[in-house]
């Protein structure tokens, strides 16, 4: 692992910017897709774009984001992917590259109409043809709206990126590649359910190996990813997070290679009967009234329809269709569907059925819920063992993660904060886990990704010299969990 320059204040504050404003044209492009422009969600969106952009331009100037293969920089500095928003990340650089674009420049004084005009341009591109033509097209009609302080240039034109593209984790760049294919898949199979489109699942199946093969190797490689908080993504990641905790358990369980195919399908597709759903209902911003509550517990069932329909042409385990049916159930049946005979929820589904109620609990689903600390759900899955879920998995699942999951946001006895990085190198030293501080004692924020330190470490008098006091939420530090896993 080669060491990262630290970063400056200066940095630190430009990549802040940034991610705030790919996020921001992210969803914005997205909100424009699913609404008529003068529908508040599309306004509101366009606010806090030009919020972002305005405040990007104040620090630099002109701005400009350019893509240097998978890597996005800003001016000349590298964003650093967030995890929390990869997904939006990555939509993103599909976005860009789906119209040929390989830089966009923002000009100072850049108005609301001309992002409105510019990325409505954008959303509507006809399909097919060559990235060239697609760019022109989009010159265009950017022309004819009168967009000026926006522009695009193809990948490679008017000089690429630069700066500190070659450093970094290897083995994390891989990972976020496997999680981003995995997102890509879901997003693909779900979107052609939901147009009524028979799935190709050879995509699929491709992604569920990549992760396999990297919880083979190791099996915390991929779980930092699943602290992503995408809510525009939440079905996709959603999925994907599920496939990880259950194909993770499953090698815990010793479950072979070939098991972890099936398993690894049968959690990517547990959900998929919410493809079946309206969009409206799935993206519900509040609480959901009895109806659509109703409606919403139709899912299981209609997954499984899905998958009786697609294992016609495909080779689809019945397991991964008795996962859909069942996930919901609970095992001590009180869940949804109602059984009309007693049953016992098969291995496959009470392993996926864990992952999914912790995932669930873990992650923001919509703008207004708040998710729960990664230690408060774990213990109260142990609480409530023997009720909803298998107590054997629970514990699997606590021994798999540690107490404090990688990503968790902790503070010490010694009023530093710091981020949990990896569960104790002892495992009997579960509450001990490895961090990075982020701030010191006195308040100081410390540049990503800081110092590891492993908790379990006792001093030479045999004391600990730092332990955990409490865990916290970043978002109260400021904190972005992705910095630290650089
Ligand atoms: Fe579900
Ligand atoms: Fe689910």
């Amino acid at each position: 692992m080669t060491a990262p320059a630290p970063a400056t204040p200066d940095d630190l504050l430009l990549r802040q910017a940034g991610r705030a404003l790919l996020i921001a044209i992210h969803s914005t492009q997205r909100s424009l897709k699913l609404y008529p422009v003068e529908n508040t969600t599309v306004q509101r969106a366009l606010d806090d774009l030009l919020g972002h952009a305005v405040a990007l331009c104040r620090l630099e100037g002109v701005v400009e984001v350019s893509l240097s293969g998978d890597f996005i920089f800003l001016n000349k500095t590298r964003l650093r992917l967030g995890l929390d928003n990869f997904a939006a990340f990555s939509g993103f650089v599909s976005l860009m590259k789906g119209a040929g674009i390989g830089k966009l420049r923002i000009e100072d004084g850049v108005t609301r109409r001309e992002w409105q005009a510019f990325l409505s341009a954008l959303g509507e591109l006809p399909p097919g043809g060559e990235p060239e033509e697609r760019l022109e097209k989009l010159r265009q009609r950017m022309q004819k709206s009168d967009v000026v302080r926006l522009e695009v240039d193809a990948a490679g034109e008017g000089g690429g990126g630069g700066g500190d593209g070659g450093d970094g984790d290897e083995s994390l760049e891989r990972a976020k590649r496997t999680y981003s294919h995995g997102v890509a898949a879901a997003r693909d199979v779900m979107q052609g359910v939901r147009i009524g489109r028979t799935p190709n699942t050879r995509r699929l199946k491709r992604a569920i190996q990549l992760i396999v093969d990297q919880v083979m190797e190791n099996e915390l490689s991929l779980t930092g990813l699943t602290t992503i908080r995408d809510f525009d993504e939440y079905t996709f990641t959603h999925s994907v997070n599920v496939c990880i905790f259950s194909v993770a358990l499953g090698k815990r369980l010793n479950f072979d290679r070939l098991q972890l195919y099936d398993l690894g399908l049968a959690a990517l597709m547990h959900d998929i009967g919410k493809a079946r759903l309206e969009s409206g209902l799935l993206n519900k911003e509040g609480v959901l009234d009895e109806i659509e509550w109703r409606r919403m517990q139709a899912h299981p069932w209609l997954g499984t329809l899905t998958l009786f329909r697609m294992r016609e042409g495909e080779e689809l385990p019945y397991r991964a269709i008795l996962c859909a049916h069942e996930h919901h159930m609970k095992i001590d049946l009180s869940g949804y569907p109602r059984p009309i005979r007693p049953r016992r929820p098969g291995i496959f589904t009470r392993l996926v059925a864990i992952a999914d109620g912790y995932d669930a609990a873990t992650t923001r689903r919509s703008y207004q819920n708040e998710p729960c600390e990664a230690e408060e759900v774990l213990r109260e899955m142990w609480i409530k063992r023997g009720r909803g879920f298998d107590p054997t998995l629970v514990k699997a699942l606590i021994n798999l993660l540690g107490i404090y999951p990688v990503g968790t946001c902790v503070i010490l006895d010694t009023f530093e904060v710091a981020i949990v990085a990896g569960p104790s190198p002892d495992p009997e030293q579960l509450n001990r886990p490895v961090v990075r501080i982020a701030i010191d004692a006195t308040g100081g924020r410390i540049p990503a990704p800081g110092q590891l330190t492993d908790l379990s470490i006792p001093s030479s008098d045999g004391s600990y010299p730092r332990s955990i006091v409490k865990v916290t939420s970043p978002d109260r530090y400021g904190l972005v969990v992705g910095d630290y896993f650089i």
